[in-house]
């Protein structure tokens, strides 16, 4: 069910009432089950995402080597709150309070599922530049 569910989000962004429906159809299985393993898993979204999410990870080593710190860097940069999304859709951020496994690149996040660390403002920017020409260009103020 795993891969499905996975497979599904990285298609749609998240999964959807009736994607739990359509993995529960082909899976042979009752889509409570599908619903119990989506609400487990804080890798699930049920609602839709920006075209690249970002998860950023304030447990305890992130938290110590300045976490804090991004966060309110991606708060301002992005201008949007953790949850939200961008108003054109491409980036949609959140804080998630578990150890996401790579405790030696804190502070850290998930860009699209891969761990990017050892951050720093300059290095979250340079990120963001990478991964949204859109946006960049919406910051230097072309409308184009
Ligand atoms: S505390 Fe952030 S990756 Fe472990």
């Amino acid at each position: 069910m795993l891969p499905t569910l996975h497979l599904i989000q990285e298609q749609q962004g998240y999964i959807s009432p009736e994607a739990e429906e359509y993995a529960a159809q082909k899976l042979g299985l009752p889509a409570v089950e599908v619903r119990e393993v989506v609400s487990f898993y804080t890798m699930f979204s049920t609602e839709p995402r920006g075209r690249h999410h970002i998860k950023v990870c304030d447990s305890l080593s992130c938290w110590v080597c300045g976490s804090s710190g991004i966060r309110e860097h991606l708060r301002s940069r992005l201008g949007i709150e953790p949850g939200e999304t961008t108003s054109d859709g491409e980036i949609s951020w959140e804080v998630v309070p578990d150890c996401l496994g790579a405790c030696e690149l804190a502070p850290m996040i998930q860009l699209d599922g891969i761990n990017k660390g050892l951050l720093t403002p300059e290095k979250l920017d340079a990120l963001l530049d990478g991964i949204s020409p859109v946006f960049q260009s919406r910051e230097k103020g072309d409308q184009k």
